[in-house]
C-alpha cells in the first residue's frame, strides 16, 4: 500500500528535468521535497499524479503500474485515490467556493455538504461559501484548493507550495489540517515547500535534484 517510483526520469526531448528518482511513500507517510526553482518540483509531483508522463522508469501506487493505464483509467485512479493541491490553485471559475470544494465528492456520488461546510470552517473559510473565486484573494483561493483535496479523504495527497500564500498562523492552521489527514486517516502526503515550518513538520524531507532525490537535513 504506498507510492512508489522507480529510476523515475523526466526530459523534454534530449534534456533531462532529472532522473533516477527512486521514491517510496508509505500510508501515514509525510515526505517534504525541497529543492531550487526549476530543478522539477511541480514536475515530478505531476507525474506521481499520472497528470504528466515521464520518459523514464515507473510510477507505481499500491503495485498497480500507472504507466499502463489510460486515460479513463488515470482519471478514475485520481478520482479514487488522490487530493491534489496545484500551485496555481486550478478552481473552477464558475462554481462557487462550497461547490469547488465538494466537486470531489460530488464526482465520486457522495455528496456532504455538511462536511464540507466543516472542512470550510477548518481552513478559515467560513460564511464564503457561496463566493466565486474571483472574489477571493490569493490566500483564500489556496485554501480552497486545500479543501478540495482533502474533502474525499483520499488516501495519497500531493500539494505543491500549499502554504505559499499564507501568512503564518493561517499556514500553522492549513498545515495542521495536512498532517491530520496523514496522521489520523493514514493517507500519504507529499509537500513541496520552501517554508522550513512546513519541512520541520515532515518524517522525511527529500532534496530533488538533477540527479535525484537526496535526504536533505530537516531543518532545526
Ligand atoms: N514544455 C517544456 N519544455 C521544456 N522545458 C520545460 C517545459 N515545461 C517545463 N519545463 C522545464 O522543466 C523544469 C521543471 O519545472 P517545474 O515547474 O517542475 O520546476 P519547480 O521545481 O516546480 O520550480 P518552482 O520552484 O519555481 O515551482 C523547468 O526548468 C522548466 O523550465
Ligand atoms: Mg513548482
Amino acid at each position: 500500500m504506498s507510492l512508489v517510483t522507480e529510476n523515475l526520469g523526466k526530459l523534454y526531448g534530449d534534456t533531462p528535468v532529472f532522473r533516477h528518482v527512486d521514491l517510496r511513500v508509505e500510508p501515514g507517510e509525510f515526505i517534504a521535497i525541497v529543492g531550487e526553482s526549476g530543478v522539477g518540483k511541480s514536475t515530478l509531483l505531476n507525474c506521481l499524479a499520472a497528470l504528466d508522463d515521464w520518459s523514464e522508469g515507473r510510477v507505481l501506487h499500491n503495485g498497480t503500474d500507472l504507466g499502463t493505464l489510460d486515460e479513463a483509467q488515470r482519471a478514475h485512479w485520481r478520482r479514487a485515490n488522490l487530493g491534489f493541491v496545484f500551485q496555481a490553485f486550478h478552481v473552477l471559475p464558475h462554481l462557487d467556493v462550497a461547490q469547488n470544494i465538494g466537486l470531489p465528492l460530488l464526482l465520486l456520488n457522495r455528496p456532504d455538504p455538511a462536511h464540507v461546510r466543516a472542512l470550510m470552517d477548518a481552513v478559515g473559510l467560513e460564511g464564503l461559501g457561496a463566493r466565486l473565486p474571483a472574489q477571493l484573494s490569493g490566500g483564500q483561493l489556496q485554501r480552497v484548493a486545500i479543501a478540495r483535496a482533502l474533502v474525499h479523504r483520499p488516501a495519497i495527497v500531493l500539494a505543491d507550495e500549499p502554504t505559499g500564500n499564507l501568512d503564518p498562523a493561517t499556514a500553522t492552521r492549513v498545515m495542521d489540517l495536512l498532517c491530520a489527514q496523514t496522521r489520523e486517516h493514514g493517507a500519504s502526503l507529499v509537500l513541496v515547500t520552501h517554508a522550513d515550518a512546513a519541512a520541520r513538520r515532515a518524517d522525511r524531507v527529500l532534496r530533488l535534484t538533477a540527479d535525484g532525490l537526496r535526504a536533505d537535513p530537516a531543518p532545526t
